[in-house]
């Protein structure tokens, strides 16, 4: 690889693991295994290190995922919560304890081994022995404060037993127990809402609710493994701190062992996964531990994990079963994805009879046909994957699978056309079918449960079933034509058969419609994200959202004209080089004629630099502008216009008057009531101001919350302008 293909490679690469980082900590829905996401890192980190010219301080194998949401109080942690390194395989077990072995100048280590748990991470704080605080990881120095919802969980006792430290920070994990994520499920299904994929993203759903009252409705629960900050000490090893976090009254860990040396510890990791389908708990390995805390602080740590620690991950289950037939989806966006019928078997808890293929490349790539034996896999996690088929075992005559003459060459649901287009997939660039009628049902029902879903307009109630059948009635064909239906229609919704009916009813009818009206007041970044504009994921929407004003305007964006004008310009000024290898100039009048064409060029990108697309951050680039401008310019685009228009619906935008804080120079510190330091960053770049690090003569304002320290202090003693978050906003308009 050259190190053009290597940079191409690693910026692909990030975008990929921090999408993964944002769907899997953020939002709790993971999109692919656990396993798949550290083949990306893994890929990732090697590529850094061979070409450390593109290594970045911000790239995440740098830095620990960050789960912090909007909407929760942020604190630090006393001490920071790091992330354990994986390993796969015996081998890497074997150097992970030789390099402890040369760090401490011994052979002879005693480790724990315990299992790791597949929940999310928190750190409370007991204070004299009272619970006083419960802390995501966030991003590992600083969390979002969710005691509220820590303190229904009925297994954690408030106080600690017996004597206790003045402060201590014990780690641990929240889970939910399989059986109360059935539970739930059985509640959703019946309430015709979409189920939920696994315990894990419950959790992390649940603990993030800012209603503490349903956080309660969902037994979570809770064990703890570990020490953060502790005044005085108390411990002296891993050991003696699960005896003693036992002593305090506190869950602890099943199946913990002490063991001497490498060869134990490996034995361990073996029987602990024999048992560990038994606990109430997922877990996905087992953690290695040097035991003594003197040991562990000559390993040290890098900045994102302890080296005196490190994660087995078990090889997720799998089963063999056979290939009974493969299906095609149609999604949102009208891409056909195969999906393997697969003869019913029982793995990881729970019964499978349909698997994910991805796309047609991979059976090929794996050779898997109908009435294939094929092996299975679910990494606790996702949706159950096709790992491999066994052609030795196929009887003669089995045709490869054709996804075209599968679906006789048109979309399986509204029988339109289907072409074939590029898609950007796990490993770069992929090819797959598409429908191309923007009206097929498949597309409509995926456009309406995503308009519905949490991160774009919360209307809760439309999951998969009700918007099928919403769909299939013709009651709906773009999503905002929920807001013509009665409550009565939706109350009487059938969601079964005739002869088996379903009746959605009436408190499921009125939690649509109130939630509809809700979503009229949401602003434009959260409308424009719900409507599925090709290329408009939440960041864009986001951005676009605080520079508009309303749809009218967005439709027809200035903006987004400028961001094709210079797209255009940059493209005429690499023609125009006077050196340019592919268009060389004739002669010397030309390469003259050029110099003065590029000087206007760059005249011309000044302004435009300087004037609409200042501030324009590189999401908005001219894919997406072009895409933003061809969709309202479309049918299906003005349509949505004409009948948000209808409605009396005109979303707002969060704009902020361009150039406010021009020239004016900001320093934050301590921890603001409401904002985030990233969201108050933003608000002053978005306006045209500075953010620095460090107060002087020429800062204009410091922008303080609470415990903030000797930035304070130097602000007034240069008597710099002191503001509060409040007086901040006031300055934005917001
Ligand atoms: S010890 C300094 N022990 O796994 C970090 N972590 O993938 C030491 N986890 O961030 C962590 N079970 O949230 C430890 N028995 C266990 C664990 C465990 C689950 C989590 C933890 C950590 C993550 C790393």
């Amino acid at each position: 690889m050259s190190p053009v293909e290597g940079s191409k490679r690693i910026v692909h690469l990030r975008s990929q693991v921090e999408s993964h980082d944002e769907r899997y900590y953020r939002r709790a829905a993971p999109e692919i295994s656990d396993f798949e996401y550290d083949v990306l890192k893994a890929e990732l980190a090697d590529l850094e290190q061979r070409y450390p010219q593109f290594a970045r301080p911000d790239s995440p194998t740098q830095r620990v995922g960050d789960d912090r949401i909007q909407g929760f109080r942020e604190v630090d942690h006393r001490q920071k919560m790091l992330s354990l390194d994986n390993t796969y395989n015996e081998a890497e077990l074997r150097a992970f304890h030789a390099r402890l072995g040369r760090l401490l100048d011994t052979g002879d280590l005693r480790y724990t081994v315990e299992p790791k748990i597949d929940g999310l991470a928190v750190s409370l704080t007991y204070e004299q022995g009272e619970l006083t605080r419960a802390v995501t990881r966030g991003r590992g120095d600083r969390g979002d404060d969710i005691t509220v919802n820590v303190l229904t969980i009925s297994s954690l006792p408030r106080r600690l037993r017996g004597p206790a430290p003045r402060v201590v920070e014990i780690r641990g994990e929240i889970y939910l127990a399989q059986a109360e994520f059935e539970r739930i499920n059985a509640e959703r299904a019946a309430a015709g809402e979409e189920l939920y994929a696994n315990p894990r993203n419950v959790a992390a759903g649940t603990i993030k609710l800012l209603d503490p009252a349903e956080v309660a409705r969902r037994k979570l629960a809770i064990v703890l493994y570990g020490l953060g900050y502790c005044e005085p000490e108390v411990a002296s090893s891993q050991t003696e701190l699960h005896g003693l976090l036992e002593a305090w009254g506190l869950p602890v860990v099943e199946q913990f062992r002490t063991v001497q040396g490498i060869d134990a510890a490996w034995a361990a990791i073996g029987e602990l996964d024999a048992v560990r389908r038994t606990f109430a708990y997922g877990t996905d390995g087992a953690v290695v531990k040097l035991d003594a805390f003197a040991e562990q602080r000559i390993a040290g740590a890098t900045d994102k994990s302890p080296r005196w620690a490190i994660a087995y991950k078990y090889k997720p289950d799998t089963a063999r079963t056979r290939l009974r037939a493969i299906t095609i989806q149609v999604g949102k966006t009208g891409i056909l994805s195969p999906v393997a019928e697969l003869e019913p078997v029982f793995l990881s808890l729970s019964t499978i009879s349909r698997a994910t293929l991805h796309n047609e490349e991979e059976i090929r790539r794996k050779d898997i046909r109908i009435g294939d034996l094929v092996e299975i896999e679910r990494a606790g996690e996702v949706i159950p994957a096709v790992l491999r088929s066994f052609p030795e075992e196929r009887p003669a005559g089995v045709e490869p699978f054709d996804l075209v003459k599968a679906v006789g060459g048109h979309c399986p649901v509204c029988r339109g056309r289907i072409a074939r287009v590029v898609v950007a997939g796990e490993g770069g660039e992929g090819v797959a079918w598409k429908c191309q009628n923007y009206d097929c049902a498949a597309q409509r029902t995926g456009r309406l449960v995503f308009f519905c879903g949490r991160r774009a307009l919360a209307i809760d109630g439309v999951g998969d079933i009700v918007a099928a059948k919403l769909v299939e009635l013709n009651l709906v064909r773009d999503p905002p034509d929920l807001y013509d239906l009665s409550l009565e229609t939706f109350a009487t919704l059938n969601l079964g058969t005739a002869d088996e009916p379903r009746i959605f009813g009436e408190k499921n009818a009125a939690k649509i419609v109130a939630a509809r009206e809700v979503a009229r007041t949401l602003p434009l970044e959260r409308w424009l994200y719900a409507m599925s504009v090709p290329e408009v994921g939440e960041t864009t929407a986001r951005e676009l959202g605080r520079r508009h004003r309303n749809l009218a305007e967005l439709a027809d964006s200035a903006l987004l004209r400028a961001v094709l004008q210079r797209a255009e310009l940059e493209r005429e000024k690499e023609r125009e080089s006077p050196n340019s290898k592919k268009n060389p100039a004739q002669d010397e009048a030309e390469r003259e004629r050029r110099k003065v064409r590029r000087g206007e060029i760059d005249q011309e990108l000044d302004a435009l630099l300087g004037g609409p697309l200042a501030g324009v951050p590189s999401e908005v680039g001219p894919s997406v502008a072009a895409s933003v401008l061809e969709f309202f310019a479309s049918e299906p685009g003005r349509r949505l216009l004409a009948k948000l228009s209808a409605l009396g619906i005109d979303p707002q935008g969060t704009v902020m008057a361009a150039g406010l804080f021009t020239g004016k120079t900001f320093v934050l510190t301590g921890t603001l009531p409401t904002l985030k330091r990233e969201e108050a960053e933003q608000k002053i770049l978005a306006a045209g101001g500075k953010v620095s690090g460090s107060v002087s003569k020429k800062t204009t304002y410091v922008l303080a919350g609470s415990d903030a320290g000797s930035k304070l202090e130097k602000a007034r003693s240069l008597g710099v302008a002191i503001i509060d978050e409040a007086e901040f906003l006031r300055l934005t308009g917001t």
